[in-house]
């Protein structure tokens, strides 16, 4: 019609196909979709759990997720219409997340890529200034004989974080820095997974060539650039990300209509040990201190650093409490004896983000939450059934729990034994 401009927006399918996956949950076992490759990571769930709620609660404008990781709930928000406002306590996942949804001048991304390559490519920095403060396993010579990086990889790894300190335009920085901190574990010598971080096999007669980071690197841009550039016209291109403990910043995020998120699993697995190689290499972390502090404010879902573990007493004759029993009863057997106060703290926070979500989120608002049961030395712990129980006592009401029929173990299970993975529905009265 003449007068009338209409844009093109580029459909939620087109950026994940039409595909059958085997669970919305965690363990997807799908390929690696545009974005979520840029730095891969195994907790996320499948954008289709997203569509599914949007589409279930219908008219919805604003989505919250309040446990950011890789940011699927914020992109797939985007592309569905919907404004995202997403908190995540770890700084390079924080960037992650904002690198994967903002708004970019493709023409600033390539220009201020190609002044990165001229000024590092095949050169070198040394390392002693940018990662003074770095755990001494980090760069040759290590401790005991035993490093992440040799002197070579760190000094070219130095040379590419410097030039993108100098690159002008914020959101190309961001986007490069969170590009390069993606070569991190893939140019040292381990392999960090869910259960944590081990050396490679033979690193040492194998040594890692410096020049996979300028290959890692510029491959990243490029795949990252095609990425930005055809699912540029998403529906919605605003957003909010919040940095920072999501129990003290979900006051500040913007109401809106769902929640969509999944939180740690109790399952004494710390993001922040599993991105501690990125985290120190990109500069995120310059001292022990804030790599403490950075723990501390993660939710109480693990045990590896000392911390307030003080919760409130579960109803009597909750299924809270006997499960806290039973794990008593056990304590002598736990690889840690923190656990029993542990899973009382986890419930206490997860409360927390509840009762700050039923204040955020419109009248019948709704939460869809994706959580995933724990077990130690043979105590189940029903985290569904737990959140079902006490869902009243935070401002809802259940709409549905359902199990994920999970063909693996799930990742944020460590990929052990099977234990079942949940979708709790919740609307706020
Ligand atoms: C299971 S992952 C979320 C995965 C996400 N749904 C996705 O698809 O990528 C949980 C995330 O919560 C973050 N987190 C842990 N404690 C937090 C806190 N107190 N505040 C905000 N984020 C936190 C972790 O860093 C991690 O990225």
């Amino acid at each position: 019609m003449a007068g009338t401009t209409s844009t093109a927006y580029v459909r939620f399918e087109e950026w994940t196909g039409r595909r059958d996956v085997p669970t919305l949950g965690t363990n997807t076992g799908a390929p690696t979709l545009p974005f979520q490759g840029w730095r891969r990571f195994k907790e996320a769930f499948a954008p289709e759990l997203v569509r599914m709620a949007i589409e279930e609660v219908g008219n919805v404008q604003k989505v919250i997720d309040p446990f950011g990781g890789s940011g699927t709930t914020a992109l797939a928000a985007q592309f569905l219409g919907a404004r995202p406002s997403t908190i995540e306590v770890n700084p390079f996942l924080a960037d992650l997340i904002e690198a994967k949804i903002c708004r970019y001048e493709i023409d600033k991304v390539v220009s201020g890529f190609t002044a990165v390559v001229d000024k590092a490519y095949g050169k070198s920095r040394d390392p002693a200034e940018l990662l003074l403060h770095a755990p001494p396993t980090f760069i040759e010579p290590g401790v005991a004989g035993r490093y992440l990086f040799s002197k070579d990889v760190a000094a070219r790894f130095c040379a590419y974080r410097s030039a993108i300190g100098t690159v002008e335009d914020l959101a190309t920085r961001r986007l490069l820095g969170v590009l390069l901190g993606a070569t991190a574990v893939p140019a040292s010598n381990a392999l960090v997974s869910g259960k944590g971080r081990r050396y490679r096999r033979r690193w040492k007669e194998a040594p890692i060539n410096p020049d996979v980071i300028d290959t890692m690197f510029e491959q990243g841009v490029l795949s990252a650039l095609f990425d930005l550039r055809r699912f540029e016209a998403r529906r919605c291109c605003d957003y909010e990300v919040l940095r920072g403990d999501a129990r003290i910043r979900l006051t500040e995020v913007e109401p809106a209509d769902i929640a969509i998120f999944s939180p740690p699993y109790p399952n004494s697995f710390d993001y922040t040990d599993v991105y501690n190689i990125e985290l120190w290499m990109m500069g995120y972390l310059n001292s022990a201190k804030e790599n403490r502090e950075l723990r501390k404010s993660t939710l109480r879902s693990h045990v590896q650093i000392k911390r307030d573990l003080s919760a409130a007493r579960p109803a009597s004759g909750s299924l809270l409490e006997q499960t806290l029993k039973s794990l008593e009863e056990v304590r002598a057997a736990l690889w840690d004896q923190n656990i029993p106060p542990m899973i009382a703290a986890y419930f206490d926070d997860v409360g927390d983000i509840l009762k700050g979500l039923s204040s955020r989120l419109r009248e019948r608002g709704r939460v869809y939450m994706v959580v995933g049961d724990s077990r130690y030395a043979g105590i189940d712990v029903p985290v569904a059934a737990i959140l079902a129980e006490q869902a009243e006592s935070w401002g809802f009401e259940l709409v549905r729990s359902e199990p994920f029929r999970s063909m693996r173990a799930s990742p944020q299970q460590g990929g052990g034994r099977e234990l079942s993975e949940t979708l709790v529905v919740l609307a706020r009265v």
